[in-house]
C-alpha cells in the first residue's frame, strides 16, 4: 500500500478529527488570503443589510487552501445552517431533491468536488439555483409525471480543485467565484503558531518559520507537518520546536528544504530519469509515479509550476534548470537560446 500524502484528505477518522479540530470558524481566525476575505465580507455584510441571503459561491484552488473551512464560515457568519455534501455522492437527480427540500431559507449548502456532479444532477440544480425552483419527476414509464416545487432562498456554495471542470453554464450561475492561492510564509507562520495554541505545542517563531518554509503554501501541510515535528520533539527532544528540531524531524519525514515531499520528487526524477528531461505527456508522468492523472494535475503540478521547477508546453511536461539545480542534477547542455539541447 502507498503511504498516505501529506496534501490531500486523510482517510484516517482520527487524522480527520485533528484536522477538524484546527479549522477555523470564523472570518477572523482565517489567517491570509486578504483580498478575498475583504471581498468576502462585503458579501456577508450587505446581504445582512438587506437581511437577505448571500449570492451563491464557488471557491476554486489547490487542496488544503482552505475552501472547505471558508465555507463554513459564510455559514457562521451568515449564522445559518450548514449542510454539507459532495458532487460524487449526488447520484441521481432524486439525491440532490432529497436534500435541497430539506433546506431552509438563508441556509448554506455546501457541494464539495463540485465538478463531479454528474450532468443529469447539474440540470436539476440550476433552476434551482437560478429561480430557487425544483422540477423533478416522480413515477415511471406512462405514470411519471414532472412536478415543481418552490425552494426557499439557499445559497450554494461549492468548492473546486479544478474550476476548469465545472461546466461554464454551471460556474456562470455562482454570483461570485474566488480563487485560493498558495499562502506566503509569513501567513503560514502564523498559521502555525494559531495550531500549536490549540494543540497547546510550544513552538518558538524560528521554529514556526521553518514548518511555515517547508508547507507547499498549504495550510493543510503546515498543520500536518506541525504535528510531526511536535511527535518528534516530544519523543526525541524536550517537546520545544526551534528551527533546528523542525529541520531535523521533517527530513525524517522526507520534507525537503523547499517543501517538495517524496511525490513532488518522484515527479520531478521522472521526468528528468525517464523522459530525459521531457516533455512529457501528464497521463504518461501519473502512470511513471504510481498516481491518478489528476492528482498529478490538481494537487502536485500547481506548486511544481508555481515554484518554477516545470513548465508546461504544448508537447508536455519539461523539468527547468531549477528541478536540476534542486535535486544536485547536472542540467543537460542548452544551446544560446537557453533551450535544452
Ligand atoms: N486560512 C487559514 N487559516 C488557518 N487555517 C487554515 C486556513 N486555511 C486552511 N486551514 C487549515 O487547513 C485545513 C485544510 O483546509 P480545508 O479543508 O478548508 O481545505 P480545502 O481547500 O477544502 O481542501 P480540499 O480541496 O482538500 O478539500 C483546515 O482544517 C484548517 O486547519
Ligand atoms: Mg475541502
Amino acid at each position: 500500500m502507498r503511504e498516505e500524502g501529506l496534501l490531500e484528505p486523510s482517510a484516517d477518522p482520527d487524522e480527520q478529527q485533528l484536522e477538524a479540530g484546527l479549522r477555523p470558524r470564523r472570518m477572523e481566525e482565517f489567517i491570509g488570503q486578504s483580498d478575498l476575505k475583504e471581498r468576502l465580507a462585503i458579501l456577508i455584510e450587505a446581504a445582512v443589510q438587506r437581511g437577505e441571503s448571500i449570492d451563491h459561491t464557488l471557491f476554486s484552488g489547490p487542496p488544503g487552501l482552505g475552501k472547505t473551512s471558508l465555507a463554513g464560515i459564510l455559514a457562521n457568519e451568515m449564522n445559518a445552517n450548514f449542510r454539507a455534501t459532495s458532487g460524487p455522492a449526488l447520484e441521481r437527480p432524486g439525491d440532490l431533491a432529497a436534500v435541497i427540500t430539506n433546506l431552509d431559507a438563508g441556509d448554506v449548502l455546501f457541494i464539495d468536488e463540485i465538478h463531479r456532479l454528474p450532468r443529469q444532477v447539474e440540470e436539476v440544480l440550476y433552476p434551482a439555483m437560478e429561480d430557487f425552483q425544483l422540477d423533478i419527476v416522480v413515477g415511471k414509464g406512462p405514470a411519471a409525471r414532472s412536478i415543481r416545487l418552490e425552494l426557499p432562498r439557499f445559497t450554494l456554495v461549492g468548492a473546486t480543485t479544478r474550476v476548469g471542470r465545472v461546466a461554464p453554464p454551471l460556474r456562470d450561475r455562482f454570483g461570485y467565484v474566488a480563487r485560493l492561492d498558495y499562502y506566503d510564509s509569513e501567513d503560514l507562520g502564523q498559521i502555525v503558531t494559531r495550531a500549536a495554541g490549540i494543540l497547546d505545542a510550544d513552538v518558538r517563531s524560528d521554529g514556526a518559520s521553518a514548518i511555515a518554509g517547508r508547507s507547499r503554501g498549504t495550510p493543510r501541510i503546515a498543520n500536518r507537518l506541525l504535528r510531526r515535528v511536535r511527535d518528534y520533539a516530544t519523543v526525541r527532544g524536550d517537546g520545544v520546536i526551534d528551527a533546528n528540531t523542525a529541520e531535523i524531524a521533517l527530513e525524517i519525514f522526507e520534507v525537503d528544504s523547499r517543501g517538495l515531499d517524496k511525490v513532488d520528487r518522484y515527479i520531478l526524477e521522472a521526468i528528468i530519469d525517464k523522459f530525459g528531461g521531457g516533455p512529457v505527456g501528464l497521463s504518461t508522468l501519473a502512470i511513471a509515479v504510481g498516481e491518478e492523472t489528476e492528482t498529478v494535475e490538481d494537487a502536485y503540478e500547481p506548486f511544481l509550476l508555481q515554484e518554477g521547477l516545470i513548465q508546461r508546453t504544448p508537447r508536455g511536461r519539461i523539468a527547468t534548470r531549477n528541478a536540476y539545480d534542486h535535486l544536485g542534477m547536472t542540467p543537460p547542455e542548452v544551446d544560446p537560446q537557453g533551450k535544452f539541447l
